[in-house]
């Protein structure tokens, strides 16, 4: 018995202790298995660029921590401050005095903010077919809300490698480091994941793939966070041994991390073994497994080959959720269940229902609800579309292969498709369109010499960058290549997302795995400048701070990631200097690719940066703009600038268009015409109507979205919202 129930036992008051027995029923049943932590620790973020005016929140350049002033007013350069939290510092302190060239612009994560990516440098190696990569020089909260307006449910896999939270001061929360004495450590790490990992899933296609590296610092945390956060996802845990030598001070030497993949549960596998030709060097096995269950009694039920799998009609490239090309990669099954075992309705009660279909246009249009036992079937038409039930020729009732809430999510996916009607019966059979089984699985712990990140990550990115020492810990390249390859080798033109950064290597691996197997995957790289905390405190005392030129040069995505990628892409650095060195090749040998050949593909590097709108011109505020809709566009075609000031801009190499005069819509129509390469369509105006209107005449085959006339407010990110995820 619990210890609650055996102090309840020696209450001798019988009515306080059936008052008490209830209270504690009811806490009990309010009380759920799960991840306890502050998850509500504020969390700010410093703006050197925004201007200190009156009202603004500051913090002092000079003091790391959240100290936060309310500027009273500004007389001379000198700001006169005010506390800005009750009760911290003292009131005493009211009224300090300190010169605005010594205070930074402060927000809390929920204070919007305008954000606006500043183009920084360009790669251009790729030809005006392959899309550009980006790198985004922010702090990741920020940047995955400018990205979820572009990309929400676009995203085929996210690749992360967050801080560690080792406590050897690895990150920064509120601009201050985090180490092993301060007592809320894992509650900023678990809070600031819980706000990344909510936008990010909004990222993610309903087939996309999460992947996160991590060692024991946090697995057993960051494991109950994934399953509250990604309930209906498949979790899987490999296993990298990334150091054979082993590291620790005390009783184990560690030579392992760990990668957490969440992998939705649609009853298909999307991890492809197929793609990592040298399978044992990776622990693959070869070995075929058994399909699903019932997969195999309907290869022995007698009654499904005599249904074989028909549509009514011939396909045509409109019928088919996924492109034509992919054809080969998908197969129709039954949706209803066959075999003997777990196929008929009381087997199964929540799996009879009827599914209503339009007999003209041979297309489902809706999904009923299971029926009691007890109840016979309904076979009169709904709406005009008739219900299919279950049934088979002899008149069983069966039951389909799902419950009606994966059935519905079929169907908006468009997978559930008619089938032929029995001559006989006239009763119609319903398939739904699957990938075709990957036979070949995964095993979970990888232990391979290119996967050690001595060699393949420190020495590697040592001899890219020329200097020693220039980012800590670094994954192997061929780690990251081999973790993706599971996930998008069969996917030529997949979207990855690293938003955290750090050296670059997933782009290295995205363009290494594009050179290898063909293809145009594109890579998003998110990483802030933040230098090291020696380099930092350095600086601080010669007077330089973030947003000084001094300091932001020796920033992460300055001084590392950009150069890295920029070098790999090259094949040589800024200075000449060609690279050395061999990559691996798939199929395990050193003789592949040439470090020096580069890679055929264009990168574009940003800077996030946030605007005042009381300071920003129109039209500087939509040249501002214009790189957030060619990332829309799928960043394709060369990047044009714009001021916005001409009735329409059409770049000449991107796929989108913008009407920036309303009046103008006929003619822009027409022009539309002209390219066909057209699919994004922008169309400024203030009024819902106006929209509505213009994108009814322009039809479904562009993508329209509404901008309004006060450019920045489109992209107003950091509200509320944002951190409700
Ligand atoms: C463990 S490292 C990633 C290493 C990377 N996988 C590689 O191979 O080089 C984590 C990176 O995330 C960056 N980072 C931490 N917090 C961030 C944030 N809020 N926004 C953007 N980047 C952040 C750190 O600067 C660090 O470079």
């Amino acid at each position: 018995m619990a210890k609650i129930e055996d102090l309840i036992a020696q209450i001798p008051d019988e009515r306080l202790k059936k008052a008490i027995v209830a209270e504690v029923r009811e806490l009990k049943k309010n009380k759920k298995f799960g991840l306890v932590f502050e998850e509500h620790l504020p969390e700010t973020v410093r703006l050197p660029k925004m201007p200190v005016k009156e009202g603004e929140l500051v913090a002092k350049k000079r003091e790391s921590g959240n100290e936060l002033w309310r500027v009273k007013s500004i007389r001379k350069g000198i700001a006169t401050l005010e506390k800005a939290i009750e009760g911290y510092p003292k009131p005493s302190e009211d009224g300090i005095q300190a010169p605005v060239a010594e205070l930074v612009v402060v927000r809390s994560f929920g204070d919007p903010i305008y954000p606006a990516l500043m183009p920084v440098d360009r790669v251009e190696r790729g030809g005006p077919d392959k899309p550009w990569h980006m790198l985004i020089n922010a702090d990741n909260f920020h940047a995955l809300q400018l990205l979820l307006y572009a990309y929400e449910g676009k995203v085929d896999a996210i690749y992360i490698d967050p801080p560690y939270n080792s406590g050897a001061r690895d990150w920064k929360y509120n601009n201050d480091y985090v180490d092993k004495s301060d007592s809320f450590r894992h509650s900023k790490w678990l809070s600031m994941m819980k706000k990344r990992l909510l936008l990010a899933k909004r990222l993610l296609r309903k087939d996309g793939v999460l992947i996160i590296t991590i060692d024991e610092n946090e697995l057993h945390h960051l494991g109950v966070l994934l399953e509250s956060l990604f309930p209906n996802s498949l979790r899987h845990m490999v296993t990298i041994v990334i150091n054979p030598k082993g590291a620790g001070k005390k009783n184990f030497a560690r030579t392992e991390e760990h990668a957490l993949f969440c992998v939705p549960n649609n009853g298909q596998s999307l991890v492809n073994a197929n793609f990592i030709k040298d399978l044992s060097r990776v622990g693959l096995t070869q070995e075929l497994l058994q399909e699903e269950e019932d997969e195999e009694l309907e290869r022995n039920d007698v009654s499904a080959a005599d249904e074989p799998l028909e549509l009514p009609h011939d396909l045509t490239p409109d019928d088919l959720p996924f492109p034509i090309e992919e054809l080969d990669q998908w197969e129709l099954r039954h949706a209803r269940r066959r075999g003997n075992e777990s196929s008929y309705r009381h087997q199964r009660k929540n799996q009879f229902y009827p599914i209503y279909i339009d007999v003209k246009t041979h297309t489902v249009e809706d999904i009923g609800d299971s029926i009691p036992l007890d109840e016979e079937p309904s076979f009169k038409k709904k709406n005009g579309f008739t219900p299919v039930w279950p049934i088979d020729k002899e008149g069983n009732q069966r039951c389909w292969r799902f419950v009606p809430s994966s059935m519905r999510s079929l169907l908006d996916d468009g997978r559930l498709v008619v089938g032929r009607q029995d001559s006989v019966t006239g009763r119609w059979t319903l398939n739904y369109w699957v990938l075709k089984n990957k036979t070949t699985k995964v095993k979970t712990v990888w232990w391979n010499t290119r996967h050690d990140a001595g060699t393949h990550g420190t020495s590697m990115l040592h001899k890219i960058l020329g200097r020693r020492d220039a980012f800590p810990f670094p994954k192997s390249l061929y780690a990251v290549r081999d973790t993706l390859l599971t996930v998008v080798g069969d996917k030529p033109n997949a979207l990855i997302l690293d938003f955290f950064a750090g050296s670059g290597t997933t782009l290295h691996a995205t363009a290494l795995i594009n050179a290898q197997l063909g293809g145009s995957r594109r890579c998003i790289l998110v990483s802030y400048n933040e230098p090291g905390e020696k380099a930092a405190k350095k600086l601080h005392k010669q007077g330089f701070f973030l947003g000084d030129p001094a300091f932001e040069a020796v920033g992460v995505s300055e001084s590392v990631t950009w150069p890295r990628i920029k070098f790999v892409t090259n094949g040589k650095r800024d200075d000449g200097t060609v690279l050395k060195g061999t990559y691996i090749d798939l199929d395990g040998d050193p003789k592949g690719l040439r470090w020096a050949d580069g890679f055929d593909e264009n990168l574009e590097y940003f800077r996030l940066d946030f605007l005042d709108p009381d300071e920003v011109a129109r039209g500087d505020s939509f040249k501002a703009i214009v790189p957030i809709l060619w990332m829309v566009a799928a960043c394709r075609g060369e990047r044009e600038d714009s001021k916005g000031s001409t009735p329409w801009f059409i770049p000449k190499h991107s796929p989108f268009a913008v009407l920036i005069q309303e009046k103008q819509f006929r003619a822009f129509r027409e022009k539309l015409a002209e390219r066909k390469d057209i699919e994004w369509v922008f169309l400024i105006t203030d009024s819902e109507e106006n929209f509505s209107q213009m994108r009814r005449t322009l039809g479904r085959k562009y993508e329209c979205h509404q901008l309004y006339k006060s450019y920045l407010e489109n992209f107003r990110i950091n509200t509320q919202d944002a951190l409700k995820g």
